[in-house]
């Protein structure tokens, strides 16, 4: 019969199915390097303590490395029959250096082990995943960069609001992921605390040097208390909220995308590379991959409902409950990993149709600067809103935008018009005229397209120093 960590305490062997269906090796082979790294350092902490011989110590150091090295050059060989990771690691283990190997789990539970394992792996994830959302931010900025001083409309209820600058645009999807960024230091920040020491529940009864434990493993504190600590998963469920947020953001990003590159709007030009074509219609280009990455949205928020759900109520400690963890964080690391490269790969390669954005950012939606005209001339701005809302009306009935307006036709509206009305109500006026440091005033982007330029330089030099 096949021996598990825990078979001394049963007479009889596990049921099969019911055995693999609570297994967790099929996924957890993913935590295979911290497993190891874990593990190393625990190996040095037992020594240290006295628990372990030097001699065992150095032997079964070895032997993980050596595990460490066959998994990382063949991921084939993290497979087996074993109820999950750690068992795997402990088997191998035991395989090389015999007896020695048996002393590993001295003083750790798998409740402590598995926990330091998904910090290490967070972590790194968290980190990760933060340079694909520059990838992204970064083809943002490149487009906001390249348009200079295009304009399109800016829209309020999908209805047409206000001029912009087509760079205005690309930065606001820059400032949303460049929060995601933000969320994820604190996701690492909320990760970064060993739990070794926690044991089972109660703590280890071993004197265990944690802090030199927590250093050696690069966290920067230990856990306070092992009740809670081998039970917390919060730092998932606060990965798992990152990555959701950011999927949301994505989703965002895909739709405007979408929307904008359609025959009725015509503003961006989707590239060959990232659009699919129709098995039946000849001319159809779509943009299959935004597309996926709205309806994924849909799944990286269930799996942060669905952690949460599974987290609600457990009673305190380790329960096997907490095993669902690993599935929703994989899942939700591929999902926003395949989405942002995807997403990256359509902004940086689509391109814009200014004629076609300008053309649509004049008209009508400038009756905001038309009233704030009258206010410049002491008009109240409730009047000016009711009679520019007049002026509409009259335009709308003869199909006329304000440009058409002769001086004589403002004047019959109001003699607070002078012939330089004609110059104020116009797309450029109108980015022109913005004054604070968030508005699309060109001086404005500017300043944001060279702090957002230096936050990726800065970002990116941070990454290559650590
Ligand atoms: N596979 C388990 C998990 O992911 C490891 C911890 C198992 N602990 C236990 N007491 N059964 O949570």
């Amino acid at each position: 019969m096949t021996k598990h960590l825990w078979s001394g305490r049963f007479a009889e062997a596990p049921d099969a199915d019911v055995f693999g269906f609570q297994s967790s090796f099929a996924f957890d082979r993913r935590l295979f390097e911290d497993d190891v790294t874990g593990s190393l350092a625990w190996v040095e902490a037992l020594a240290a303590a006295g628990v372990l011989s030097a001699e065992d110590a150095t032997a079964m150091a070895a032997a993980l490395d050596e595990i460490l090295e066959t998994g990382r050059r063949d991921p084939t060989f993290v497979a087996g029959t074993d109820e999950d990771v750690h068992a795997f690691v402990e088997r191998q283990l035991v395989a090389r250096v015999g007896e020695a190997g048996k002393r590993l789990h001295t003083g750790r539970s798998r409740n402590d082990q598995v926990s330091v394992d998904l910090r290490l792996y967070v972590r790194r994830v968290a980190l990760d995943l933060q340079g694909q959302l520059r990838g992204v931010i970064s083809a943002l900025v490149e487009q906001a960069g390249s348009s200079g001083g295009t304009l399109m409309p800016a829209y309020t209820h999908l209805r047409r609001a206000q001029p912009i600058l087509v760079a205005h645009f690309f930065l606001a999807h820059a400032e949303a992921l460049r929060r995601d960024d933000a969320r994820f230091d604190h996701v690492r920040d909320e990760a970064d605390a060993m739990p070794l020491g926690s044991g089972a529940i109660a703590g280890s009864s071993y004197a265990i040097d944690t802090a030199g434990l927590a250093a050696r493993l690069g966290f920067s504190r230990v856990v306070a208390n092992s009740l809670d600590a081998t039970a917390d998963r919060d730092f998932v469920a606060s990965f798992l909220h990152a990555c959701a947020l950011t999927m949301v953001h994505l989703s965002r990003i895909a739709e405007d995308l979408i929307i904008f590159s359609s025959e009725e709007f015509g503003f961006f030009e989707l590239a060959d590379a990232v659009t699919t074509g129709s098995s039946l219609m000849p001319q159809k280009k779509n943009p299959d991959p935004l597309e996926l990455v709205r309806g994924k949205s849909g799944r990286a928020i269930g799996r942060l409902t669905g952690w949460l759900a599974s987290m609600k109520g457990l009673p305190s400690g380790y329960n096997k409950d907490l095993q669902e963890d690993k599935e929703a964080l994989f899942d939700a690391e591929d999902t926003v990993r395949g989405s942002a490269a995807a997403v990256a790969a359509v902004i940086s390669s689509l391109s814009v149709a200014g004629a076609r954005t300008q053309a649509a950012a004049s008209g009508l939606l400038l009756a905001t600067e038309v009233a704030d005209y009258l206010v410049s001339r002491g008009m109240a701005f409730r009047d000016a809103h009711a009679l520019v809302g007049r002026i509409v009306r009259d335009l709308l009935a003869s199909d006329r935008d304000f440009e058409s307006l002769s001086m004589a036709e403002w004047r019959v509206f109001s003699d607070l018009f002078e012939e330089d009305v004609a110059a104020r109500v116009t797309a450029r006026a109108a980015v022109e005229a913005r004054q604070t440091p968030q508005s699309t005033n060109p001086t404005a982007v500017a300043e944001a397209l060279s702090g957002l330029t230096a936050w990726l330089r800065d970002a990116r030099a941070d990454r290559d120093a650590g």
